[in-house]
């Protein structure tokens, strides 16, 4: 087998390198393994590189293409946009649609308000929670992603010697530069302790309590059973606002979300993603009564390009076919299909490991005996073999992300994911042969 080589995405970077920090516009496609690649073009399964790579994807831009690469309905929908005219200033009938689908499918979801990233509708989320409590403490959970603002970039990847005793975390800053006075009113708890959180916030003064409902980012952890229902009785005793962060399950994990398919209904949720298959589009969704606050003043929330019509057209096509029936069984059966089939492998291999979470984004973590519950579980997780073993698995042909995630598309059939698992297979092989070594 010829194995890929990545020369020339590794001097364009160098090259970039003089206009641009690192070479990337994202700090999280910075530092892979063997180096950031520079793509041409990306259809169905495949992304294509500049040095006449084609790769199966499963970064699937972390999340969005989740009817793959370039699907002609979406595109076309964009594509009759563009012709209509790119911002408004003020509505479009599209963006009406693309809410009341919203609003169809997601349970918690009784008004929407769009925006353009996760990390913004986060933003509004807790602002929305703190306007309507009058309080100011929000409680997150280790290693849960809300975004990389100063506001939520607390304890994401805490060192283990600095977070403190899993009763009582303490928040880590997550950048360096990041305002300290921004963690002053958040808590962290660990996550899947329904009993913390019972005993935090029974004190009354919590405005919000955010979470990832199946915690995707750092480790395909589900949340243990009955553990959401206890989160969302306490609070509804003590007057919190639940906010569910579905910017990756949204859409993917059911069409209506983790909180369909696990049966909680939080008061707010957030979602971006998988919800327009890679334009830039977020969305708050909630309860009335919250949401409608934005409708009666004194809570500001902006922003240029909220609602852009074209991305509202590609928003509609996606939200209609993932309506369409059988979708997320199918994307299941196969996400199922690759679990065992790199289960199989590890497991002959000899290899300890895990895999886990939803069938649509699953995790690898190698080294671990049973499944994580919390993050401070996954600190046993064996990075360094997985990395080698991802750059393993490029050089074979298929994309995965270094830190264990598998984003599943309609795009993956069997035949890909047989193919898959082969290089999956080979990559094991020459990471062992390169171990003995
Ligand atoms: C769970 C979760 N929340 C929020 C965000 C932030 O979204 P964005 O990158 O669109 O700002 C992400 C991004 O990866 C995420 O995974």
């Amino acid at each position: 087998m010829t194995l890929c080589s990545f020369d020339k995405s590794k001097n364009r970077i160098a090259e970039a390198k003089r206009y641009m920090p690192g070479g990337v516009s994202s700090q999280f496609r910075f530092g892979v393994s063997p180096t950031p690649l520079v793509f041409e073009r990306a259809e169905g399964v495949y992304l294509h590189d500049i040095d006449g790579n084609r790769l199966i994807d499963y970064y699937m831009a972390l999340g969005p293409m989740i009817l793959g690469h370039s699907p002609a309905d979406v595109i076309q929908a964009a594509r009759d946009q563009y012709e209509r005219g790119l911002l408004y200033g003020g509505q479009s009938e599209l963006e009406f649609q693309a809410a009341r689908l919203i609003c169809e499918m997601v349970p918690c979801a009784e008004r929407v308000r769009f925006a353009s990233s996760g990390s913004e509708a986060a933003q509004l989320a807790l602002r929305l929670a703190r306007a309507m409590t009058g309080r100011s403490t929000v409680v997150k959970f280790e290693g849960h992603y809300h975004g990389w603002l100063d506001s939520v970039l607390w304890s994401v990847a805490p060192p283990a010697d600095l977070m403190g005793p899993e009763a009582q975390p303490v928040p880590f800053a997550g950048s360096a530069g990041q305002d300290p006075q921004a963690g002053a009113h958040v808590e962290v708890l660990s996550w899947n302790r329904p009993e913390l959180v019972a005993e935090r916030l029974a004190l009354g003064d919590v405005a919000a309590v955010i979470m990832e409902p199946v915690m995707c980012n750092s480790g395909g952890i589900l949340p243990a059973p009955g553990y959401l229902q206890a989160v969302r009785d306490a609070c509804s005793r003590s007057g919190t606002v639940l906010i569910f962060d579905e910017v990756i399950t949204g859409f993917r994990a059911a069409p209506g979300g983790a909180q369909q398919l696990l049966g909680v209904t939080p008061d707010l949720a957030i979602f971006a993603k998988a919800i327009a298959n890679g334009f830039s589009v977020a969305a708050v969704a909630g309860k009335a009564d919250i949401m409608d606050r934005l409708a009666s003043g004194g809570i500001v929330h902006g922003g240029t390009y909220n609602a852009q019509p074209v991305a509202m057209a590609a928003t509609i096509a996606t939200l209609r076919r993932l309506s369409a029936p059988g979708t997320y069984e199918l994307m299941a059966s196969r996400g199922h299909r690759l679990m065992e089939g790199i289960r199989g492998v590890l497991d002959r291999a000899g290899i300890r490991a895990t895999v886990t979470g939803l069938p649509q984004i699953f995790h690898v973590a190698l080294g671990l005996e049973k499944p994580a519950t919390n993050y401070r579980d996954l600190l046993a997780v064996d990075r360094k073999t997985y990395v080698r073993l991802t750059t393993a698995l490029l050089e074979r042909g298929v994309r995965a992300l270094e830190r264990g995630s598998w984003f599943m598309s309609t795009e993956h059939d069997e035949a890909i994911i047989d193919t898959t698992v082969a290089a999956f297979e080979d990559a094991v092989r020459s990471v062992l042969v390169e171990q003995r070594a």
